[in-house]
């Protein structure tokens, strides 16, 4: 059965390793790229149709109040399908603790059930989180192994730690 490598990921302004920068590709992409490479899974980005604000800020703003309302927000398009995949490598950065809200609205159009959900959390200093206990509740029927966590700032260096997880 095939494997499919989920993930959300924001480019533009972000803060790394204690500085503002302009990321042309984001921290979990990256990530994503190299499962992509050791693995040759397929790819689906996790798109909000209303993106968040390239400005760090107010992105973090906007992510602050989607959380707090538990929003579900609308994504751009899903995967016709999941039949096809057993093992889904769930790609995201940690958004306030957790995945970004979009994450769940991904997870929450399908049914899991019996699927092994590989978790992959890029972060700046909280790690996973609470995010597997999310994915958890999110995803019942599902096998939700032990998540990888990296940091963001780092993650271009950390293709061994990845291998070894995938
Ligand atoms: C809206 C927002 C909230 C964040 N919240 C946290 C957090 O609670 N803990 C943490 O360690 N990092 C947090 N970060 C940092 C990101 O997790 C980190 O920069 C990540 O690598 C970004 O991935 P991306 O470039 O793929 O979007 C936050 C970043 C943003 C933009």
């Amino acid at each position: 059965m095939g494997k499919l490598i989920a993930y959300f990921s924001r480019k533009d302004e972000n803060y790394v390793n204690g500085m503002l920068k302009n990321l042309d590709v984001g921290n979990t992409e990256v990530a994503a790229g190299m499962i992509r490479k050791l693995t040759g899974a397929a790819l689906f980005k996790i798109e909000p149709r209303q993106p968040y604000s390239k400005s760090y800020n107010e992105c973090i703003a906007q992510a602050q109040a989607d959380q707090e309302r538990d929003a579900r927000p609308e994504l751009k398009s899903y995967p016709e399908s999941l039949n096809d995949f057993q093992t889904i490598y769930l790609c995201y950065p940690n958004y306030w603790g957790t995945m970004p809200m979009a994450v769940f609205t991904f997870l929450e159009h399908f049914d899991m059930t019996g699927k092994i959900i590989k978790p992959l959390c890029t972060h700046e200093g909280s790690g996973l989180g609470n995010s597997i206990s999310d994915i958890r509740r999110l995803c019942p029927g599902a096998k939700v192994e032990d998540g990888l966590a990296l940091r963001g700032g780092c993650v271009y260096k950390s293709e061994e730690k990845i291998k070894e997880w995938v």
